[in-house]
C-alpha cells in the first residue's frame, strides 16, 4: 500500500479480532504499530480506553503518531428493557468515550506535527436498527456523528473516517451467536458469510496510507450487501 512503510500507527482493542489482524497488516506493511489494549502482551501498552486518564499517558509513552485505529469495542447481547446500568456505562465509556479519549489524544499531537488520519470502527448498527443491541447501536452511530464533525474541525492535516463493518467472524460474534445463529444470519447476508478480520484489516490498511489521501469525514461499509436492501427490494436470493 502506497505511503503506509515506516508510519507510526497506534491500534486500539489491538490483540483480538479485527484489531488483531489489522495490526498483523500493517506490520507486513513496514508499519511501527503501536497496540493499546487491556491485556497484557508483545507490543502492548496496557489500557483500558474508557478511562482517560489511562488513555493521556498511554499516548504520553507512545509520543508522535501517523494513524489511530480506534477500534476497541464491548458489546451485550441484551432486550433494551434489560440493559443494567452497568452495562450501559460500560458500553458507553468503550465504544464512545474510549473512542473519542484516543481521538483527542492523537489529534493533539497530529495537529501540532506532521498531520494524519484516524479511523473509528463503527458497524452497520450505526446505519439500521438491530434488536437487542440499543447500547452498543447508539455508540456506533455516535461515532459515525463524531467522524463528521471531526474531520470538519481538523481539516486538513487531519483525516478522520468510520468504517461500519458488516458481520464479521471474530471472537465477539462467536461468543454471542451460536452456530444455528450465525448459519442463520449467513443465509440472509447476499455474499452469504461473514466477512473475516483480515478484510477489515485490508481496508484499514487502504484508508491509513496514501492512496486514500481524499477521503474525510466518510462512512465506509464493507458488509457483503448485508444493509443494501429493504423490503421494497421485493423477494429473491438469499434470506427470501
Ligand atoms: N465482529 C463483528 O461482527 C463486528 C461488526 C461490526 C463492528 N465491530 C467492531 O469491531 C471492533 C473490534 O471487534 P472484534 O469483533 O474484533 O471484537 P474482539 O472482541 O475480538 O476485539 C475487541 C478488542 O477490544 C478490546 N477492548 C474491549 N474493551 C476495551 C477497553 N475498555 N480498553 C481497551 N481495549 C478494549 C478487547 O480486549 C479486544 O482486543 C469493535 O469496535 C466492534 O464493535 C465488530
Amino acid at each position: 500500500m502506497n505511503g503506509l512503510a515506516g508510519k507510526r500507527i497506534v491500534v486500539t482493542g489491538g490483540t483480538s479480532g479485527i484489531g488483531a489482524a489489522t495490526a498483523q497488516r500493517l506490520r507486513d506493511e513496514g508499519c511501527d504499530v503501536a497496540i493499546l489494549a487491556r491485556r497484557p502482551g508483545e507490543g502492548v501498552i496496557q489500557c483500558d480506553v474508557g478511562d482517560r486518564a489511562q488513555v493521556e499517558a498511554a499516548f504520553e509513552e507512545i509520543g508522535d503518531l501517523d494513524a489511530l485505529i480506534a477500534n476497541a469495542g464491548t458489546s451485550y447481547r441484551s432486550p433494551a428493557l434489560e440493559i443494567s446500568e452497568e452495562h450501559w456505562r460500560e458500553v458507553l465509556a468503550t465504544n464512545l468515550d474510549g473512542a473519542f479519549w484516543c481521538a483527542q489524544a492523537a489529534a493533539r499531537r497530529m495537529l501540532q506535527g506532521r498531520g494524519g488520519t484516524i479511523l473509528f470502527t463503527a458497524s452497520t448498527n450505526a446505519l439500521v436498527g438491530y434488536r437487542y443491541y440499543a447500547d452498543y447501536n447508539a455508540t456506533k452511530a455516535g461515532l459515525v456523528a463524531l467522524t463528521k464533525s471531526l474531520a470538519l474541525e481538523w481539516a486538513p492535516k487531519v483525516r478522520v473516517n468510520a468504517v461500519c463493518p458488516g458481520y464479521v467472524l471474530t471472537p465477539m460474534q462467536e461468543a454471542e451467536y451460536t452456530q444455528a445463529m450465525l448459519d442463520q444470519v449467513n443465509a440472509r447476508i447476499p455474499m452469504g458469510r461473514h466477512a473475516t478480520p483480515e478484510e477489515l484489516a485490508g481496508l484499514f490498511a487502504y484508508l491509513a496510507s496514501e492512496e486514500a489521501a481524499y477521503f474525510t469525514g466518510s462512512t465506509i461499509v464493507m458488509d457483503g450487501g448485508e444493509t443494501a436492501g429493504s423490503i421494497v427490494s421485493g423477494p429473491g436470493g438469499p434470506g427470501a
